[in-house]
């Protein structure tokens, strides 16, 4: 079957977020639709919205209620088929998010399991009573604190994430037939595929033996993924749904490592593609304008695509619903501009992978600068907020951290225009908007050639381009100039044509060989040549093809 995903560009909607139709405050499907063309016009052709499922939102839905149902906070199932349809008109695809490690404590699964430890649901989760009363062993949950929650008749439930999200026991083959046939029924509906939660958490050690933790609290379960035995699930799991529709799925996968991610995504792989997740190695960075710094991300990166590129597929962004905005991220303060911006879209818009867009980021959207904790939503800086204060850190250390990496960053209002709360609702936005909207606004910037969208739009064409989509899709990845310092260059080469991309990522100027063949993109209005050189200015990025086929 065509791999159509090969030459996708997704662009992730945060759905709470993204844009509001009734003026209740939170984004909803028919927002979605009402921007539809302005997603046409970018260039993308595949969109990922995260969950819209009926839900508490107590993870912005990434804690399910009923699967079959889009929440009410969303609009209708008909706002959905809508949406199918409009988009279908764009040649846009729809991605839904896939959350089946864990539910809702008020999915009526667990409800029932709740009420009546002997009847059917009561399989569907991972219960367990200890003869000391005490929680059944030392995991970290990833929101802090224990994976184990106490049930009033003193049962203990697993969660790898909220106490509101029990993981489902993927051990029953009753359970898995329930899954398979929701997937199914969302497939059989039209949707192109699926992001997929979490997945390498579906496998436990179910000897559940606490284990050796290093800061003598809790053992994180984050070291358990990919647990021995998982491959069978995720085979029966690809033969039962994905294998029956032409679907793309893109997995979010911690912990896979080399020794299994041609299992995972390989050319029959049990997903299309994994994320890859080496891009964040900038995070940790003390000084990101750092040479050195800049040296070892582009190691990271360029190990992973020469992996990839014997292994599988991935996919490649910058930015997700999880992180904070990749200006805050990958430059500093004094670096962060149209140019290093565009840079960035440069960088990673040509490797092997399909190309991710999260909502806001063709715009340039910023993190927020957040004064406290309670103006944040998200469920895990709050846990482990709450967990450093039990700990005795100091609070304004933690409220830094998050500042500067939390989830939330990427989950303030999307900022159409410069006019009240961005033009993302009529109402009082559930989340704070960015006071940066008047700079920062996707109306400004559609009008302005010269705007950081702009620039997408000619990024997107660029990859989409049928005089290049063979050699973006399958061409052979080689680093350029690997020595050069703070230079991110690399080629993609099939057949006879070949095209260079080369990022000068560092704030002053530097001189690299003249590339052969012509210039196809550019983030400076020309091009310094002198003497078989070229002086690229400060962020400055260029894409050259040798043979641009007709
Ligand atoms: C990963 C998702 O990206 C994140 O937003 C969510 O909180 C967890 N999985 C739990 O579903
Ligand atoms: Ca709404």
């Amino acid at each position: 079957m065509a791999k159509w995903w090969k030459n996708a560009i997704v662009y992730q909607i945060y759905p709470k977020s993204f844009k509001d139709s009734n003026g209740d405050g939170i984004g909803d499907l028919a927002g979605i639709t009402e921007k539809l063309d302005y997603l046409h016009e970018l260039g993308i052709n595949v969109i990922w919205i995260n969950p819209i499922y009926c839900s508490p939102m107590e993870d912005n839905g990434y804690d399910i209620s009923d699967y079959y149902k889009v929440d009410p906070l969303f609009g209708s199932n008909e706002d959905m088929d809508r949406l199918l349809e409009e988009a279908g008109k764009r040649d846009i695809k729809v991605l839904l998010d896939l959350v089946v490690n864990h539910c809702s404590d008020e999915h009526p699964w667990f409800q029932k399991a709740k009420a009546d430890p002997n009847c059917e649901e009561a399989g569907y989760f991972y219960f367990k009573t200890t003869d000391d009363g005490q929680r059944p062993n030392n995991w970290r949950s990833n929101f802090g604190g224990s994976v184990w929650s106490q049930l009033p008749d003193q049962r203990w439930y697993f969660h790898t994430f909220s106490p509101k999200q029990p993981d489902l026991n993927w051990e029953n083959p009753k359970l898995r037939k329930k899954i398979y046939e929701m997937i199914n029924w969302w497939l059989d509906k039209g949707i192109a595929g699926f992001r997929v939660d979490a997945i390498t958490f579906i496998k436990k050690d179910l000897t559940f033996a606490s284990r050796k933790a290093e800061d003598g609290y809790l053992y994180p379960i984050e070291n358990l993924t990919d647990y021995p035995g998982i491959e069978v699930f995720l085979s029966e799991l690809k033969e039962k749904t994905f294998d029956r529709h032409n679907c793309m799925t893109a997995a979010e996968a911690p912990g896979v490592g080399k020794e299994t991610f041609r299992s995972y995504a390989g050319e029959n792989g049990f997903f299309s593609m994994i994320f890859d997740f080496n891009w964040e190695s900038m995070e940790g960075e003390a000084d990101k304008s750092a040479i050195d710094a800049v040296e070892r991300w582009k190691n990271r990166i360029f190990q992973s695509q020469k992996f990839t590129y014997q292994n599988g597929w991935s996919g490649v962004f910058l930015e997700n619903h999880d992180q904070s905005r990749c200006v805050n991220k990958f430059l500093e303060e004094d670096c962060r501009n149209y140019f290093s911006t565009t840079a960035l879209a440069v960088l990673y818009f040509y490797l092997y992978g399909t190309p991710f867009i999260y909502q806001g980021q063709e715009i340039g959207m910023t993190n927020l600068a957040w004064k406290t904790i309670d103006e944040m939503d998200d469920v895990r800086a709050k846990g482990m907020y709450q967990e450093a204060i039990e700990k005795g850190e100091d609070p304004s250390k933690v409220l830094k951290y998050f500042g500067e990496l939390g989830r939330d960053n990427a989950r303030t209002p999307m900022q159409w225009e410069n006019s009240e709360n961005a033009g993302f609702t009529t109402g009082t936005p559930w989340m704070k908007v960015n006071e940066n909207y008047p700079a920062i606004n996707a109306a400004d910037q559609e009008q302005d050639p010269s705007s950081i969208l702009s620039f997408y739009k000619k990024v997107t064409r660029l990859r989409r381009d049928p005089k290049y989509q063979d050699t973006f899709a399958e061409g052979n990845f080689s680093p350029l100039y690997e020595d050069v310092p703070a230079l991110i260059a690399y080629t993609r080469a099939k057949d006879l044509q070949t095209v260079s991309v080369i990022v000068n990522f560092k704030k002053q100027s530097q001189a690299v060989p003249l590339t052969s063949g012509t210039c196809i993109l550019n983030n400076y209005g020309s091009l310094t040549e002198k003497d078989g050189q070229m002086l690229l200015a400060p962020y400055q990025a260029v894409v050259f093809a040798s043979v641009p086929l007709d």
